[in-house]
């Protein structure tokens, strides 16, 4: 086993295969009453081409102030990029200027919000805004952008999307709103997909439609990856090849999602597994919870930063902040509980 200052996060897959996106100290702080929080701390990871790569984490732990950083789009002021590089196509995507970045977002990198509205703009029609997507990446004319903007909501499943082109965004319902993001999202084909909470407006059919349909994706353009953000650790099992689990704005564990599911070695993700319902008829008694809240940024302890809640922690979590150790088995782990095993 080692301690590693920047984990590589590429526990399984091949060394030698190249990263499509490699993020590398991201730092995010946000200038708050109670002065600077750290909402993200010291991430790094990478994303390998053609993987689904699962986000899992408490509320407030970093998952989207991450993704929203992929983006360029910390809303700044508050919030600010404060240290680290996310490289893509061998450029840094934090050094990049504004105008560059329209050309990463939608083609090359698209999210899904886990608010549809940060999406949308309210002053424009639904037709506008999917159509104003693929002018601004493909040579298309306009009554071709208008044929592939019908096509992809009716792919999300917007009934009579030709007529609905016209109206706004707040004529849509919420569910609705949802799928009209996740058509903007992928009508241009990214190679990157975020994915934050991208189904949870959604009903459980609907849901797995659009799941499908994300993964749908990658049929089309092989290499492309998915970040996919959720709680829903039963479609993280499902869908993705890795997981990254978050807390306190820190990556505290990486593995396969069979590592992380069958032998989870961070206190937090046994706590995180922990709470999932189960089948078997000797588990149906009460659904655990993790103890305690998760503390607020500027109340977050020195040490561990799930040293308040944790059922293993020893005197040391409180004031020194574990390294992340790489496991044999290529896990990543920051917990001094494993320190013994170098
Ligand atoms: N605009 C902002 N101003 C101040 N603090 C913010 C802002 N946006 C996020 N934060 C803080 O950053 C931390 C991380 O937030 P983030 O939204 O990334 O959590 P999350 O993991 O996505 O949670 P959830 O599962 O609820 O979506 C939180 O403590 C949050 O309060
Ligand atoms: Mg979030």
């Amino acid at each position: 086993m080692t301690t590693i200052e920047t984990p590589q996060a590429s526990p399984t897959t091949d060394a030698e295969k190249q990263a499509l996106l490699s993020v590398r100290d991201l730092g995010v702080s946000f200038r708050t009453e109670g002065g600077e929080a750290r909402a993200v701390d010291g991430v790094s990871f990478d994303l390998f081409p053609g993987e689904v790569l699962g986000i899992v984490g408490e509320s407030g732990s970093g998952k989207s102030v991450t993704s929203l950083a992929i983006m360029r789009l910390i809303p700044d002021p508050p919030g600010k990029i404060v240290s680290g590089q996310i490289m893509y196509g061998g450029e840094d995507i934090v050094q990049k200027s504004y105008p560059d970045m329209r050309d990463v977002r939608g083609n090359k990198i698209a999210m899904i919000f886990q608010e549809p509205m940060t999406a949308l703009n309210p002053v424009f029609t639904v037709g506008m805004q999917v159509m104003e997507t693929i002018l601004t990446h493909e040579k298309v004319s306009k009554s071709e952008a208008r044929d592939r903007a019908v096509e992809m909501l009716e792919k999300v499943g917007i009934p009579e999307a030709r007529k609905r082109l016209k109206d706004y965004p707040h004529q849509f319902s919420g569910g609705m709103r949802q799928r009209v993001m996740i058509a903007l999202a992928l009508v241009c084909h990214p190679n990157i997909l975020i994915a934050d909470e991208p189904t949870t407006a959604l009903d459980v059919t609907t849901q797995a439609q659009i799941l499908e349909l994300m993964l749908d994706l990658k049929s089309q353009k092989e290499d492309s990856s998915i970040i996919l953000i959720t709680h829903d650790l039963a479609v993280v099992a499902e869908t993705c090849q890795r997981v990254i689990v978050m807390y306190g704005g820190k990556i505290q564990e990486v593995g396969t999602v069979e590592q992380i599911f069958t032998d989870p070695k961070h206190p937090y993700t046994k706590g995180l597994l922990a709470s999932l319902p189960s089948t078997s008829e000797a588990k149906q008694k009460r659904l655990y919870t993790i103890p305690g809240n998760v503390p607020a940024l500027h109340e977050m302890p020195e040490g561990c930063k799930f040293c308040t809640r944790c059922s293993e922690v020893v005197d040391r979590c409180h004031s020194e902040e574990p390294p992340v150790h790489q496991l044999d088995s290529g896990q990543l782990v920051r917990c001094h509980l494993f320190e013994e095993e170098k």
